[in-house]
């Protein structure tokens, strides 16, 4: 194989950016998959709409796209579940390797495309679902394998850390912030998602269930947003000298009777300042790690935006193609575990 064909599915901020790196960097790429990433198609709603990419490549038949026989890799960047997850199902059984950053989707159905994946024995990676650039998809599947982890905490939503962030900082209102967060490229399509928690809650439920191995959704998490949280909540809190944060939750507990239970939780939580999570300001995410003999570990970086998301979806492009190339398929979810969901009153 001298080349793997790419179809993009949607062209929104990280869509745009990741059809730019392709094009940008096609020559390190080549050297590091061993084979030429060509861009055969782009699937966007409008196709009139000029977003600096070639009109050639455009096409509103994402259907049509992913099932192409030049096609290789789909990387879905549409967000949503339909029609992502029907695009995503047709391009596994059409034996196409998928990168998607789709959170939403992952939260409900991991398991469905996971089995479809080694239905087909093809790759599927989420690495950008879950904490844009930081790589914490890949530490919980490989890096923590023969650990057990116990506990993953932080923050996981941008948009929501930038507003809290900066009423925290110069009491800043609200509905600005929010509206600035939109322009930077950080919140969603509708940032109901994010300030209402759902977005965190779906990245939690992803977070618990590679950490457990068990099938947790986004139902089943404890969810609180930041709508309520107000400029005076902020200065009393640091008149305790703490701050408010956004935090996702996802532990073992013990239910009292000796068995073991998850407990998935989003809410505003109110934190000392020297805590490391306090300091975590803008858009960015960290994601705390306890595990039974890695101990704590703590990954931090960009958890939103076009770029530092598209460097996720470019890193498990460039790992599919390569298996591509040379064979071998990468890991998928395992759930064996079966631990129930302790309810919020128990922990
Ligand atoms: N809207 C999300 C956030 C984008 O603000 O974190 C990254 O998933």
């Amino acid at each position: 194989t001298d080349r793997i064909g790419v179809a993009v599915l949607g062209a929104g901020n990280v869509g745009s950016e990741v059809v730019q790196i392709l094009q940008r960097n096609a020559e390190d790429l080549r050297a590091r998959v061993g084979a030429r990433l060509e861009l055969v198609g782009v699937a966007v709603r409008d196709t009139s709409r000029d977003r600096g990419i070639d009109t050639e490549l455009l096409t509103d038949d994402p259907a049509a796209l992913v099932v192409r026989d030049d096609v290789d890799i789909v990387i879905e960047l549409i967000g949503g579940i339909d029609p992502a997850r029907e695009l995503i199902n047709a391009a596994l059984e059409h034996g196409k390797s998928v990168v998607t950053a789709n959170k939403a989707l992952l939260a409900e159905y991991t398991g469905e495309l996971s089995q479809a994946a080694e239905k087909a024995n093809v790759d599927l990676y989420f690495e950008a679902a879950v904490a844009g650039a930081i790589p914490v998809i890949r530490p919980l599947m490989q890096s923590l394998a023969g650990d057990s982890v116990n506990r993953v905490a932080g923050i996981v939503n941008g948009t929501t850390n930038f507003i809290l962030s900066s009423m925290a900082a110069d009491g800043q209102d609200y509905d600005v912030v929010l509206a600035e967060a939109g322009r930077l490229g950080y919140a969603e399509a509708d940032p109901t998602a994010d300030v209402e928690g759902y977005d965190a809650a779906a990245k939690a439920a992803i977070l618990a269930s590679l950490a457990f191995h068990t099938r947790v959704t986004a139902a089943d998490v404890y969810r609180e947003g930041i709508t309520h949280v107000t400029a005076a909540d902020l200065e009393s809190a640091r008149k305790l000298d703490c701050t408010v944060k956004l935090l996702a939750i996802c532990e073992r507990v013990d239910d009292g009777a000796g068995h073991e239970r998850v407990s998935a939780r989003v809410y505003p939580a109110l934190i000392p300042l020297d805590h490391p999570l306090a300091s975590v300001g803008g858009a960015f995410n960290a994601v705390v790690v306890e595990s039974e003999n890695a101990g704590r570990l703590m990954f931090y970086g960009q958890g939103a935006g076009g770029a530092p998301t598209a460097s996720a979806v470019l890193g498990d492009t460039v790992m599919a193609a390569r298996n591509r190339v040379f064979g071998g398929r990468g890991p998928l979810e395992s759930t064996y575990a079966s631990l129930p969901i302790a309810p919020i009153g128990d922990i």
